[in-house]
């Protein structure tokens, strides 16, 4: 093993033997002069070596226990990795040292992101569990406790409790697609379809709703009638319910909600247009949070579960695309997306393939 003590005493013996060979050649010199000579630069080239040895090396191993010193204190972002490459090996350990702190920063950054992401998530999902189920449980009691006699308390307290629990069945079923969808279990399955007929579904669907709020759905006049695009046609189908009952829920009496469908080159750009309540500019970014509600009170009263958008949010992505929102407060909201274009059937064939959707669908 090479210590600073051996290599100086090494260095040292070869700067004396090389003084003395020199010496040795001046012709008036005398033994003593030599022995003299000799002593002195062995001696103060043996110290001149330790130190400057001892120097380098104690300066790496201090700037090593310094990194530990930070590692341990979790100051990551005080070590510096040392540019470029050193023959030091000591300062080559220092470089290592900091580059594997670096890689164990961004993981710990990373597991802690995770951790209080499942943390508020878990707080989210009980705060909104606990409110259908306390309702649910309200109305069982008060029936158990006597109001079960009084016939027409019976009826409409069976009804509310039936409600409540209608809406944490929703959510339920919301939450397990989005953590199915988050986990990656959820795949899509694109097919060629016509989005103007998905969306004439929806219109459908959503006919009772719209009308009892007094709000008219319908395509911007003019809009294009073969759209066809390649996508999965039950999540988008559940896009735009999610997407047309927002613009009909979060409308005055007597709003309108417009779908157009723009078909492109490449894509077909569909847009849902409404003109009620807006969302306030600085709510914008938080909408497609899950369980994010501008007006928390009122979204819950008109039976939203806060993740309707989450969900569009996570389809629309997993069709590598993503929904642009704009919005004035008080005159109303327009959603957008692209999909890409997908191939009309032949004509000859259209009927014959509408059949055969029929025929599939009743299995
Ligand atoms: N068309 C719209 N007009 C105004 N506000 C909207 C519209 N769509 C969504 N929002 C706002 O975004 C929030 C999140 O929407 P969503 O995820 O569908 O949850 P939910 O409808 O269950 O409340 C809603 O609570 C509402 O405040
Ligand atoms: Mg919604």
């Amino acid at each position: 093993m090479i210590n600073s003590r051996g290599v100086a005493l090494l260095l040292a013996t070869a700067i004396a033997l090389v003084t003395l060979a020199f010496t040795s050649l001046v012709s008036e010199v005398t033994p003593t002069i030599l022995f003299v000579v000799t002593i002195i630069s062995f001696g103060v080239s043996y110290i001149l070596s330790q130190l400057t040895l001892d120097f380098l090396i104690f300066k790496e191993i201090n700037n090593i226990y310094d990194m530990m010193d930070k590692l341990r204190n979790e100051e990551f972002s005080e070590i510096d990795d040392h540019e470029g490459t050193s023959l030091n090996p000591l300062r080559k350990i220092n470089q290592e040292i900091a580059s594997y702190a670096q890689i164990k920063e961004k993981e710990i950054k990373e597991l802690k992101r995770i951790e209080a992401f499942r943390r508020e998530f878990l707080a989210d999902i009980s705060h909104e569990l606990k409110t259908p189920i306390f309702a649910a449980q309200g109305f069982v009691h008060t029936l158990l406790d006597g109001a079960v006699k009084d016939k027409s308390v019976r009826k409409r307290f069976l009804k509310k409790a039936a409600k409540s629990l209608d809406g944490l069945n929703m959510l339920v079923q919301e939450l397990l697609t989005i953590s199915q969808m988050e986990i990656g279990e959820i795949r899509m399955h694109p097919e060629h379809f016509n989005l103007y007929e998905v969306v004439e579904d929806v219109f459908d669907q959503m006919e009772e709703k719209s009308e009892r709020k007094g709000v008219t759905v319908n395509f911007v006049e003019g809009c294009e009638h073969k759209a066809y695009v390649f996508a999965d046609p039950q999540r988008i189908y559940q896009v735009m319910t999610n997407l047309i009952s927002n613009a009909v829920k979060y409308n005055n009496e007597g709003g309108e909600v417009l779908v157009d469908l723009e078909v492109g080159k490449e894509d077909v750009t569909v847009f849902v247009k409404d003109n009620g309540l807006g969302i306030p500019p600085e709510h914008i970014k938080r909408i497609f949070e899950r369980f994010y509600r501008v007006d928390k009170s009122r979204s819950k009263d008109l039976g939203g579960t806060g993740l309707g958008l989450a969900i569009v949010k996570h389809i629309i992505e997993a069709h590598d695309s993503k929904v642009v929102v704009t919005s004035t407060l008080g005159k109303g909201t327009i959603f957008s997306f692209k999909l890409p274009k997908g191939e009309a059937p032949d004509e000859d064939d259209e009927l014959f393939v509408e059949e055969l959707d029929l025929d599939s669908s009743e299995e």
